[in-house]
């Protein structure tokens, strides 16, 4: 522990699982107050559990927002105020997601639900919960809202460039009350989300192919940009687009 956070209270949504628990586990051993927060409730607590340091575990599905409203009150009925959110929570919908022409539209808004909605939400009362003094909030993007990495998954890289495009609008409008918005782009990250691409050595082999300093991501490669975000050392950071992408978008 090196309490970088110390004195910081922090919502991470995804939290359960992957890059959300990941770094919702490394906000805790910085010192943070946190709150893990995901629609897999039990998933949630066992994570904060797992985590120690007085973190608890609460339902939030991103795409009700009675629900994520629920979820905020939760955290100020405990008598604790905000200073960071981080909105992870995402899907990406392998096997139903597709090039354009072959698109459900089932598939299409399953994601932006999720995705793109449930980022709107997050954001909306993230910011409502920050504002009488300000704070940070990180959203997770992805290579492909950045470029056509994600040519056979339409609605996933769609969503995301939506994302990115939320992030400098609300970072812009709320810049002068003291909130700082910024996306962390993660390459291609070993998860859960990604076993059709993990568990086939083609797929893998491919995208590993793609990312030039030649290795798939772990969660652990985000956290200490996550940390930075999460901290007042990014104090004069609001609007932008941090890669961890092993250079996938960069070279
Ligand atoms: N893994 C990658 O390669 C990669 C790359 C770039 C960006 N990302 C993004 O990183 C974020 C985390 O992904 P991950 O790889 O850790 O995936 P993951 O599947 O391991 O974790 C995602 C978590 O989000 C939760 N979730 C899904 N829908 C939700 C909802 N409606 N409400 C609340 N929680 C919900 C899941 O229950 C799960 O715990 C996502 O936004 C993803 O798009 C992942």
């Amino acid at each position: 522990m090196t309490d970088r956070l110390q004195g910081k209270t922090i919502l991470v949504t995804g939290a359960a699982s992957g890059i959300g628990r990941t770094v919702a586990t490394a906000f805790v051993a910085e010192g943070a107050r946190v709150v893990f927060s995901d629609r897999d409730a039990a998933g949630a607590e066992g994570a904060a559990a797992d985590a120690g340091g007085g973190a608890v575990g609460v339902h939030l599905d991103v795409t009700d927002e009675e629900s994520v409203a629920r979820a905020f009150a939760a955290v100020a009925d405990r008598g604790w105020r905000l200073d960071v959110v981080v909105a992870n929570a995402g899907v990406q919908l392998f096997g139903q997601d597709a090039p354009v022409a072959d698109l459900d539209l089932d598939v299409w808004q399953r994601t932006l639900a999720v995705n793109l909605t449930g980022t709107f939400l997050t954001l909306k009362h993230a910011v409502r919960a920050l504002s009488d003094r300000g704070g940070s909030i990180v959203v997770t993007g992805s290579p492909t809202g950045l470029n056509g990495e994600g040519r056979d998954f339409t609605a996933y890289s769609s969503s995301k460039a939506g994302v990115h495009g939320l992030v400098r609008t609300v970072a812009a409008a709320y810049a002068d009350r003291g909130i700082r918005v910024n996306t962390v782009v993660p390459g291609y990250t070993e998860t859960p989300l990604v076993t059709t691409i993990s568990q086939d050595a083609a797929s893998r082999a491919a995208i590993v192919g793609r990312t030039p300093l030649g290795r798939p991501g772990t969660p652990q490669d985000v956290v200490g940009v996550m940390v930075h975000l999460a901290s007042d050392e990014s104090s004069f950071s609001t609007g932008a687009i941090f890669r961890v992408d092993g250079g996938m978008t960069s070279l």
